[in-house]
């Protein structure tokens, strides 16, 4: 169980990852990427700007990376950084299969730069690609975006293959998508393969402004699964300047800045093992990682419940998020 060793890091920051979606390839949907990413975003500027950022997480305290078959190049740059820092191996490897990039390292492709297919044959092709890059330092696969309806809840095949690999020594998660996270979350929590519960980890969308999944995720962490928090930022929604009014004037009280603050309340959570910053930047990366230094207080946290958004509206703005 590769979080145990996560669970034995003793950094102030060993709680917090860093996924590499929004350096891993030239298009995403965060918000400032035309002021974040350098001027050409050609595959060396990211490889080297995914170098930067691996450098400065692991040497603030940073234990866990989270990527995807899906993130463009994220898995051969993470390779190759692992490569080249052989002293590194405490580090854990998260990656996922069942999207797969098809906007060939160009930023105006018309609508999302990936394709979702959720097969056994999508996860034997990608898993031999993830095998490829990562070989034995692939820690944890995921099934990338699992929504209520989707097949890879119940194909038995599926299952199988993937108590496969558990067998092989790789952790078998999910993460979970949309309005819908709390009954996929669920749903995984009842697959079993010879009686063994399948999913070892999940991970979620939560946030100030979406914690809907908040009780299935207590669930999931009391059946004894890791769970790890992704778009803790909202895309960038929940970070200066375009930070809501209430948790701009927290954070000023708190004389940290608001991603950190809006991090901050998600390591709050008792079931939460691992948040996720999304950092493009190493600038970003430290302020985010300040939110293990913030004190959210009672009458803070209050203030912060106010920005809930409805489940439906949230995803559909996010939805709508343009990649560029
Ligand atoms: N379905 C899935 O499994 C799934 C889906 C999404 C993400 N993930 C994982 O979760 C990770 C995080 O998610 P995410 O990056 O999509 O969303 P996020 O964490 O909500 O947002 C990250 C973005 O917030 C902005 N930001 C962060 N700190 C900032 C600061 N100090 N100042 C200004 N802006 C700041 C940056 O974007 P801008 O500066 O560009 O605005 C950054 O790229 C990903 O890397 C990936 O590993 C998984």
């Amino acid at each position: 169980m590769p979080f145990a060793r996560l669970a034995a890091a003793t950094t102030p920051t060993a709680r917090i990852g860093i996924g590499l979606a929004a350096v891993g390839r030239p298009g995403y949907i965060t918000l400032g990427r035309e002021s974040d990413l350098p001027p050409s975003r050609s595959v060396e500027a990211l490889r080297e700007r995914t170098f930067e950022l691996l450098d400065a997480a692991y040497a603030s305290g940073v234990r866990y990376v989270d990527v995807a078959r899906s993130y463009g190049r994220s898995e051969e740059f993470l390779a190759d950084w692992l490569h080249a820092r052989p002293d590194n191996r405490d580090v854990v490897v998260g990656s996922k299969w069942g999207y797969t990039y098809t906007a060939d390292w160009r930023t105006d492709v018309e609508g999302p730069h990936e394709v979702k297919d959720h097969s056994v044959a999508a996860y034997d092709r990608q898993r031999a690609q993830s095998a490829g890059l990562l070989g034995d330092r692939l820690d944890l696969y995921q099934i990338h975006s699992v929504t209520p309806e989707s097949p890879a809840l119940t194909d038995k095949e599926l299952h199988a293959r993937l108590a496969g690999l558990a067998a092989e020594g790789v952790t078998v998660g999910l993460s979970v998508s949309g309005p819908g996270q709390a009954a996929a979350i669920r749903a995984a929590l009842e697959v079993t393969v010879d009686g063994e519960p399948l999913f070892r980890t999940v991970q979620a969308t939560y946030n100030l402004l979406e914690p809907s999944a908040g009780p299935a995720l207590a669930e999931a962490h009391d059946a004894g699964l890791t769970v790890i928090i992704k778009e803790g930022m909202a895309n960038g929604r929940l970070a200066a300047p375009q930070a809501p009014a209430p948790l701009r004037e927290v954070a000023e009280g708190t004389g940290f800045d608001c991603d950190a603050v809006a991090l901050a309340a998600l390591l709050r959570e008792p079931w939460a093992g691992v948040v996720l910053s999304g950092a493009a930047t190493s600038v970003q990366l430290v302020s985010n990682l300040h939110a293990a230094a913030v004190d959210l207080d009672a009458d803070r946290l209050e203030r912060l419940t106010g920005l809930v958004e409805e489940p439906g509206e949230y995803w559909a703005r996010r939805a709508a998020l343009p990649w560029h």
